[in-house]
């Protein structure tokens, strides 16, 4: 070989090496992109049983037609979707095909999850794949009684109701604006529990393309999930009072100076928002601000009626004088962290005063609370939060109706009655052993006998 050749396969040799070293890096950046994806489209929180290895699968959904199970998704070969191709993976996502051809139920949101681009479905295959550890378990398997066993049945469902395509930028909005409707729209889902169904329990639609009935708030296992529509048009309340930043800060820390997150909503924020760069919950912020309101109810109060309102139940409270059985009990029991005016203390204990929970048609939510108390989430910037005790233990169904009542109806708020059987209800969910306990301020349950 002489020089000139030599050179030449040196250079060869050079080039190959920075070929492969650039391509592990990139390889590198879009698996730490599709984990981050994965935590935009929350795909952890129906993919781990509880106690379970993570993606692993098992976790039990309930529907109206029966309990369907999560699969595994690891890249375990056998149990798992280890042999899938990206092309198989991508019609899983987002038009809702199992690799073998059959449908999947929609428990999966692929109806939302249509909307992924397609550099971002390749991101979070290569994640799923590289940065995943395949782990070998076999979830249960679903199998729901017939007609609804009948995969081939969900043909028809999808033709009608999953019609959603890739997301496309639109030309009037910012890059801002398009980001966040990409982001709520497709992988955060937020509609599969904020917008109402119809009755084939399809979303009534799965974008603001689809009208006012798109994040106008749904009732989710007996817990509201109020509306998201944070424009202007409606009574005021809600997201409509909260700027484009505080919807961000709810997201990221699980409270703001309007409310702390409970329900379901815990779970989203603990594995999904929380994560997120301030950048895209900004985004969201401003893409929830630009939905208009839902229109307000011909019965509906005004900022200044709630105002007086709030004042009213204030100075009763605070004369503690001829006081209902509610009044009395939220003096006893609630007042000195909500304090009477309801307004609690700013993003330690969340202001009841036109608190969505309070307010919702549903009052199971807020009995839920009363009697179970509430743990908020921890998350990367807050991770221990002050929690609320139950008390379950200390009050009756009665005295919890009346209390609930009182908390519908005072300040400026406007939930109907409660009464004891919507209680009794209640309890009988959350089972003897969840109510027998109380939450210590380190935010560990801790058995108790009743005497704190
Ligand atoms: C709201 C719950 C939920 C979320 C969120 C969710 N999934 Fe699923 N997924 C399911 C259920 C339930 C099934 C099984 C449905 C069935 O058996 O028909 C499933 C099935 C799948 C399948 C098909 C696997 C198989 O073996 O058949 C894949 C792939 C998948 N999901 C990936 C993901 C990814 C990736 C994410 C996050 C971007 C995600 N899922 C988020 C509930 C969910
Ligand atoms: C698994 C169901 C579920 C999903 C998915 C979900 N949410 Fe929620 N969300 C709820 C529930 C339930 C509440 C009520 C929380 C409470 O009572 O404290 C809630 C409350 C909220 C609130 C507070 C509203 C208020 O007036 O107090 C905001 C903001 C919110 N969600 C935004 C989102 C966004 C944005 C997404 C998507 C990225 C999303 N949610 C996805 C169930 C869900
Ligand atoms: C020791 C302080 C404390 C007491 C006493 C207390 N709470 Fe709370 N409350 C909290 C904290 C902290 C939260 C936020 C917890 C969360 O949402 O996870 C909360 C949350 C709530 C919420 C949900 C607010 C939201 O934004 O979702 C309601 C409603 C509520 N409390 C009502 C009551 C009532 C009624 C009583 C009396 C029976 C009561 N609280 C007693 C501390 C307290």
């Amino acid at each position: 070989m002489n020089r000139k050749e030599i050179m030449a396969v040196l250079a060869g040799i050079t080039t190959l090496t920075m070929a492969s070293a650039s391509s592990a890096a990139d390889s590198d950046e879009t698996v730490k992109r599709g984990e981050y994806l994965a935590r935009a489209g929350d795909c952890v929180a129906c993919h781990t049983a509880p106690g379970g290895e993570e993606f692993a699968g098992g976790l039990g959904i309930e529907s109206p037609f029966g309990m369907i199970y999560s699969t595994n998704i690891t890249p375990d070969s056998e149990t798992g979707i280890g042999d899938w191709s990206e092309e198989e993976f991508a019609a899983a996502l987002r038009d809702g095909k199992r690799a073998d051809g059959a449908n999947l139920y929609p428990a999966m949101p692929y109806p939302a999850y249509a909307k992924v681009s397609d550099e971002d479905i390749h991101a979070l295959y290569v994640y799923f794949m590289e940065g995943v550890e395949p782990v070998r378990h076999q979830p249960e398997e679903t199998s729901l009684s017939f007609p609804f066993n009948q995969r081939w049945g969900i043909s028809a469902w999808n033709w009608l109701f999953a019609d959603a395509e890739v997301f496309e930028p639109e030309a009037d909005r910012s890059e801002q604006l398009n980001r966040g409707a990409y982001l709520v729209e497709g992988l955060g889902h937020c509609g599969s529990c904020h917008t109402p169904r119809g009755l084939a329990q399809q979303e009534k639609a799965l974008d603001d393309n689809g009208g006012d009935d798109y994040l106008a708030g749904a009732d989710l296992n007996d817990w509201w999930a109020p509306s998201l529509r944070g424009g202007e048009g409606g009574d005021g309340r809600g997201l409509e009072s909260w700027s484009a930043e505080e919807i961000a800060e709810y997201l990221k820390t699980g409270r703001n100076v309007h409310a702390t997150v409970g329900g379901e909503m815990t779970s989203v924020v603990a594995h999904s928002t929380s994560h997120l760069s301030d950048e895209d919950l900004g985004s969201i912020g401003l893409y929830l601000k630009s939905l208009p309101a839902n229109p307000a109810g011909k019965d509906a109060t005004t900022a200044d009626q709630r105002r007086e309102a709030s004042e009213k139940t204030q100075a009763k409270l605070s004369a503690a004088r001829d006081l209902s059985e509610g009044e009395r009990l939220y003096l006893d029991n609630c007042s000195a962290c909500h304090f009477n005016d309801g307004m609690g203390a700013e993003r330690v204990f969340p202001p009841i005063d036109g608190n969505a929970l309070a307010n919702a048609d549903n009052p199971s939510g807020l009995i839920h609370t009363i009697l179970a108390g509430a743990q908020p989430p921890s998350t990367p910037t807050i991770p221990a939060q002050l929690p609320m005790p139950g008390f379950a233990w200390r009050l009756s169904d009665d005295e919890v109706a009346s209390l609930a009542t009182f908390v519908r109806s005072a300040w400026g708020n406007d939930g109907g009655a409660v009464n004891a059987d919507q209680v009794a209800d209640v309890r009988e969910e959350l089972g003897e052993a969840s109510l027998n306990r109380a939450v210590d301020p380190n935010g560990e349950l801790n058995e108790t006998d009743g005497a704190k």
